[in-house]
Order: structure tokens, then C-alpha cells, then sequence
């Protein structure tokens, strides 16, 4: 097991009977005045807009709505400019991932006077050495990225083609997690959003630390919760139980538990964020067409015990043969992301044609850091190439 270093200060209000009775004071407690930050109307739909409004009826509130999936840069500048404008206390970032991301850049741009795509294309260096950050409440209304309870921010730049990961000093102050809220979410977003979260398992179970039963262990028991939810959720949109697993499931991957003690060195994310910035497709969709893909890619003598071990203690597989298991593994895999109506070629997300999988596999493989060491095994500019051209 390797060293590591595990704080988490995030407070989690987690279920049915949280939101009314106590948004107002965990808003308050930062100041009077408040960015609401929220997406493209799905809250207004769901009623739960009007439930913030009366809940912060005494406070100043400031909006930012449409925020879009993979979300844009210009919303931030948009927000950092009403942070300043406005002397924002604390946000209140209402939605998804998407949402969330964008909020807690918007924090630390409150404080910076420069172009606020400065502090995601340094990978949030800044923001951490020395900006201050405004404290970042959330509801959040989909069970996918874990950004409720970490510190990190995807945003993309149209102009540029590129989307990037940036991590901020902290992570939410309070998140609102209620499982009711994620009754209207689509079926596609739903199987996007639970791969995703299969996804960030994966990256941190496939890694290159040894010995760490303990990290291994529950991530196993998460991946079979994810897998034995997925689809009740998808069949029964109301199930709380499947809505209320996925969500703290959700959470869980992505808190930083899962990574203590592992090398962790995530390569389909990497591989993925380039389609998503090339063609704003939705990010858990291309997971699930690339990760079958890799798990093949990455499969030799050297990685096939670890396979096996996934293949028995998440798909439930026998034998002896490692090699037999861990291609019966991948193969269960595919079969499940399919079940969950996820498209598994490119072409299911219209992308018909190879013209920028070289460019996008050089950005890849340099943010990554995949051909050195920056994976769970090494992949270079062609690999990745491939590895599109496989998922066409
Ligand atoms: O914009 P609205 O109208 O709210 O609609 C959204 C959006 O269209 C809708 N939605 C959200 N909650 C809903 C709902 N529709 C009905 N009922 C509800 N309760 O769903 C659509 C997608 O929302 P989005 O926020 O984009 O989804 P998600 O939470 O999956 O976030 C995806 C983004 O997070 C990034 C991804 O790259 C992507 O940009 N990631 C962030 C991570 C992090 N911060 O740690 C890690 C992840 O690996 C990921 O990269
Ligand atoms: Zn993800």
C-alpha cells in the first residue's frame, strides 16, 4: 500500500428531510448575499427552483442559470464577473455535475482578476497556492461525478476544443443529497451517470499499487451495487432505494476513499474528456463505449491476475484459468454497459468520422501523462488512436 493523506471536510446531509428544514441556515451561516448558479431549466420544471427562492427569501440572490453540460467556460467568467459585481458571500449551486464544476471555479475566481481560464489551464495551481475560495453549498439533482464531495472541476473551451480537469483548495462546504431530486433524470443521463461512476472505480481499481486489500475491497463491493442498481433505477425511475445507492454510491467513488493507498494514475477519462471536448457528447456515454475497449487494450500476462480478481469478486465468475476469467470479466462489462442502453460505438453519438482522433490522441496522451506511466499500463499516441478506431 502506498502512502497517502485522507481529509475530506465536505458536510453531507444526506436523504428525504434535509432540504427544507435546513438549506436556509447552511447558506446563511456564509453571508447575506448568494449566487445561485443552476443549469438549463430542470430545476424550474422539477419545482425544486421555487423551494430555494422560499427557503432564501431573506437573502440577497444573485442567478446564473444555463449553465450547460460539459460545462463552458464563458459561464464561469460570467459568474466571476457577478461574484465581484455583487460581493458574493457563498454560491448555491443547484444541479448536476456540470453546475457544481463550474461553481466551485467561480469561487476561486471571485478572487483572481484575470481571465478565469487561467486557473482551469493550470490545473488549478493557482486557486490553491494562494486565491481564497468562497465557500460552495450545493443540491445536487444527479448521481454521477462525485464533484459534491471533492474538489474538482471539468470545464471545457469551445474556442480552444480542449476540456480540462482542474482541482480547487477545497471541496463543497455542505452538499444536499436527496435521492427524490433524481427521480426526473433521463434514462439516458441516468446510464451515463451511473458508468460514470462504475468508471471512476474502475481507474482506481485497475492501478499499479499492491496489497491494498482493504481500497480493492471496497471498491469491489461499490462496483456490484452500482451494477445490481443501474438497472432498477432505469426500470423503476421512483425506487428510492435504487435512486438513494446510486447516489451515495456516486459520492463514495469519488470522495478520495477509493484512491487511498493506490498509485492511481486514470487513463479512460483522459481518453474520453477529448470526445467530449471535440464533439460535447455526454461524458459517462463515451466511458462506456471506450472503457470495454481499454480493459481489452490493457490485458496481458502481467495485468491478467487483477482482471481475474475483478472478474470473480464483482461479475461473481469461476475457474482457474486468469486469462479465461479476465476475458469473461471484460466481456460482462460490455454486455452490462449495454443493457444500461448506452450506444457502444462512436457512430451511436454521431461521430462518423476519424479526421481528429490523432489530434485528440495527442492532447490525451499528454494530459494524461499515458505513455509515461500516467496509466495503469503505458499507452502512446497510436495506442490511443486505436483504441478510437476500435469504438467506431
Ligand atoms: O441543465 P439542466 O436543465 O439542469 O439539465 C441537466 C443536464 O441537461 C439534466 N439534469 C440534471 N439533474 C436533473 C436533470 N434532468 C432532470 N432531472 C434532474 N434531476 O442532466 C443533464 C446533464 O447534467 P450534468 O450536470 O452535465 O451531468 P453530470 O452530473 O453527469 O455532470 C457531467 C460533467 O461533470 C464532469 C464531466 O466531464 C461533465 O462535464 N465530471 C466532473 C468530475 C468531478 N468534478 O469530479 C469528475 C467526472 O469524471 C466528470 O469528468
Ligand atoms: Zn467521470
Amino acid at each position: 500500500m502506498e502512502d497517502f493523506r485522507f481529509q475530506n471536510k465536505t458536510d453531507i446531509r444526506f436523504g428525504k428531510h434535509h432540504i427544507d428544514e435546513e438549506l436556509h441556515d447552511a447558506v446563511a451561516q456564509f453571508g447575506d448575499k448568494v449566487l445561485l448558479t443552476y443549469g438549463g431549466g430542470s430545476i424550474k420544471k422539477s419545482g425544486l427552483y421555487d423551494r430555494v427562492i422560499k427557503a432564501l427569501a431573506d437573502l440577497k440572490v444573485v442567478e446564473l442559470s444555463g449553465i450547460a453540460p460539459n460545462p463552458k467556460i464563458d459561464s464561469v467568467r460570467e459568474g466571476q464577473k457577478l461574484t465581484k459585481e455583487h460581493d458574493i458571500d457563498v454560491i448555491l449551486s443547484v444541479g448536476g455535475g456540470s453546475v457544481l464544476d463550474a461553481s466551485k471555479v467561480i469561487a476561486s475566481a471571485k478572487f483572481y482578476d484575470g481571465d478565469a481560464w487561467d486557473l482551469v489551464a493550470d490545473r488549478g495551481a493557482k486557486s490553491r497556492a494562494n486565491i481564497d475560495q468562497l465557500p460552495v453549498v450545493d443540491i445536487l439533482t444527479l448521481s454521477a461525478t462525485g464533484s459534491e464531495m471533492n474538489s474538482g472541476s471539468v470545464i471545457s473551451n469551445p474556442d480552444l476544443n480542449i476540456k480540462l480537469g482542474t482541482n480547487g483548495p477545497n471541496t463543497p462546504a455542505v452538499s444536499f443529497l436527496d435521492p427524490q431530486l433524481t427521480y426526473s433524470v433521463s434514462k439516458w443521463q441516468t446510464a451515463a451517470g451511473s458508468f460514470d461512476v462504475f468508471s471512476h472505480l474502475t481507474e482506481q481499481y485497475f492501478d499499479r499499487a499492491t496489497a491494498n486489500d482493504v481500497t480493492s475491497g471496497l471498491i469491489e463491493g461499490m462496483m456490484r451495487s452500482v451494477i445490481k442498481w443501474a438497472p432498477v433505477a432505469l426500470a423503476e425511475p421512483d425506487n428510492y432505494d435504487a435512486r438513494a445507492n446510486l447516489m451515495w454510491g456516486a459520492t463514495m467513488a469519488l470522495n478520495g476513499i477509493a484512491r487511498s493507498g493506490t498509485k492511481n494514475g486514470w487513463t479512460v477519462h483522459p481518453i474520453e474528456h477529448e470526445l467530449s471536448a471535440y464533439y460535447d457528447i455526454t461524458h459517462g456515454v463515451g466511458l462506456g463505449i471506450l472503457t470495454p475497449r481499454w480493459m481489452k487494450r490493457a490485458l496481458s500476462t502481467e495485468t491478467q491476475a487483477r482482471f481475474a480478481r475483478y472478474g470473480r469478486e464483482v461479475w461473481h465468475l469461476t475457474g482457474d484459468d486468469d486469462q479465461d476469467v479476465a476475458q469473461r470479466a471484460i466481456q460482462a462489462t460490455y454486455d452490462w454497459i449495454k443493457s444500461l442502453g448506452i450506444p457502444m460505438t462512436l457512430a451511436g453519438v454521431d461521430i462518423n468520422s476519424d479526421d481528429k482522433f490523432e489530434e485528440m490522441a495527442e492532447e490525451a496522451v499528454r494530459i494524461g501523462n499515458l505513455d509515461h506511466n500516467g496509466g495503469y499500463v503505458n499507452l502512446t499516441v497510436d495506442d490511443v488512436v486505436a483504441l478510437y478506431q476500435a469504438s467506431m
